[in-house]
């Protein structure tokens, strides 16, 4: 049993990428384990004079974080790289220096958009964040989701025709994240 931190990089309400990420916690790899939602918009937006003072927020984001055996990122793609929201969360948590939440969590990057390519720019420079912050990442499969109808069903599951992709990557994340425990 593992207990995964879900990161979603959008605020709104009716987020396919939101809606995506609770449809992944109901497939049937996700069974047994814990997913735990992170409130990212609760958080004031970074300023290093408040390292020394850091917001409840932010504590309890780090907290969470450091509770977990991994980091599942839903990401949609803004101008072609992450949004601000998603680079607030992680440059919150990473700080004061020295003091990452995010360093040796393992990592999976997977993101919906309503363009064709899937949010594959967005993860790219995701990944590049990620590497810096020393979570090892989940490389393959790779999973550019495009929204479409059907991906998710009306009682919010992955619908059938992705159902055994997007159970894969979770399967592959969720491994990683084992051959990481102590
Ligand atoms: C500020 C902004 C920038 C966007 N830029 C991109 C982009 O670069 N590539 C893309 O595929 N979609 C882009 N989109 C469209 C998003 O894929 C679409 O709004 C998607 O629904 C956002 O994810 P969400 O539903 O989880 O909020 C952009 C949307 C916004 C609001």
């Amino acid at each position: 049993m593992s207990k995964i931190v879900v990161v979603v990089g959008s605020l709104r309400a009716e987020s396919y990428n939101r809606q995506f990420a609770e449809a992944l916690t109901r497939l049937p790899a996700a069974s047994g384990h814990e997913f735990v939602f992170a409130d990212i918009g609760a958080l004031p937006l970074y300023d290093q004079d408040d390292d020394g003072d850091q917001a409840q927020p932010v504590k309890d984001l780090k907290a969470l974080v450091r509770s977990s055996d991994g980091v599942i990122f839903v990401t949609p793609e803004y101008n072609r790289s992450i949004p601000g929201v998603l680079k607030n969360a992680i440059d919150n948590a990473s700080r004061p220096y020295g003091d990452s939440a995010w360093a040796g969590k393992p990592a999976g990057v997977i993101g919906v958009s309503v363009g064709a390519i899937g949010t594959a720019l967005s993860q790219q420079h995701l990944r590049n964040v990620l590497a810096y912050l020393d979570m090892p990442t989940l490389g393959a499969p790779e999973a550019f989701i495009q929204w479409k109808d059907g991906l998710i069903t009306p009682d919010g599951t992955v619908g059938e025709q992705s159902a055994g992709f997007v159970g894969g990557w979770l399967e592959a994340f969720l491994a990683l994240v084992d051959r990481h425990k102590d």
